[in-house]
């Protein structure tokens, strides 16, 4: 396998530890980054002296979202037939170890999915999740409508998919999305002692509790998400997807045509 080139790779004691690493876009999650992002889940997955994982990004983002810039001129065709942008996201939900989110900065977008398709969320002080995809003219494509009312219900999850308004930590928390808020500068350390606790335990309970935790949380989430993948390609067929994206990498007000 090649070295990855857009996340870091490293363990302490039992536990691997991936952090995003392409800072300069915020983490915008592109093709190369989620498959080195899936290789390095499998490997881990795979390593005996593995027993829990970290997913991290940085100070400023653990994820801005998916790259606007890489998918702002698809066409529906192009996007229903490769199953684009968010096909090479479902290696996560095969992970059998326990994945724990270390958030800090934004989680926007596909940055917010990828965090809720951990198993769970520790969130740094400065951490601010949401769902801005509807600014764009499309909608959440990575289990974002299915996962979010999950966590925090329904009100909230509209009001978030909706207006594409930020919720800072406190909220998340007080809102059932992350399971911790740490100040920034002990994020790593919580998540650390949490994921060291897991790598402690026998890992068949480890992978049967998450496994277990999972069938309650899941039920039909697989037609949900199903569902919202048809309906996020068909939205790349609208004129307001191209003018959201464009208006976004031009740096200017988005002009909606409703069509
Ligand atoms: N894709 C591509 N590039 C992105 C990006 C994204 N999602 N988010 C940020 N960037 C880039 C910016 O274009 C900028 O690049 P340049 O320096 O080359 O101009 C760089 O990262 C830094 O970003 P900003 O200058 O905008 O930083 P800021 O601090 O002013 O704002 C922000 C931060 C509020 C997160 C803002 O960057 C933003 O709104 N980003 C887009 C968030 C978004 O819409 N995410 C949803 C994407 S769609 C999606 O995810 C679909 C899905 O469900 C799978």
């Amino acid at each position: 396998s090649t070295t990855p080139e857009l996340i870091l790779v490293r363990t302490e004691g039992r536990v691997g530890i991936i952090t995003l690493n392409r800072p300069k876009q915020l983490n915008a999650l592109n093709d190369q980054l989620m498959n080195e992002l899936g290789a390095a889940l499998k490997a881990f997955d795979a390593d005996d002296g593995i027993g829990c994982i970290i997913l991290t990004g940085s100070e400023k983002a653990f994820a801005a979202g998916a790259d606007i810039g890489a998918m702002a001129t698809y066409t529906f065709a192009d996007v229903y037939k490769g199953d684009y942008i968010t096909r090479n996201w479902e290696t996560i939900r095969s992970i059998r170890k326990p994945i724990i989110a270390a958030v800090s900065g934004f989680a926007l977008g596909g940055g917010c999915e990828l965090a809720m398709m951990c198993d769970f969320i520790i969130a740094a002080d400065n951490a601010k999740f949401g769902q801005p995809e509807i600014k764009l003219g499309i909608i959440p494509g990575a289990g974002g409508t299915q996962r979010l009312p999950r966590a925090v219900g329904k009100s909230k999850a509209m009001d978030l998919a909706l207006t594409g308004r930020m919720m800072d930590a406190t909220e998340a928390e007080r809102a059932g999305l992350v399971s911790r808020v740490v100040p920034l500068d002990k994020l790593m350390d919580e998540a650390l002692g949490a994921a060291l606790t897991i790598a402690g335990f026998s890992q068949v309970a480890v992978m049967a509790a998450k496994e277990a935790v999972n069938k309650a949380f899941e039920g039909t989430l697989a037609d949900g998400v199903m569902f919202e993948r048809r309906l996020f390609h068909a939205l790349f067929a609208t004129a307001d997807q191209k003018e959201g994206m464009a208006a976004f990498l031009e740096k200017r007000a988005p002009n909606f045509t409703h069509q």
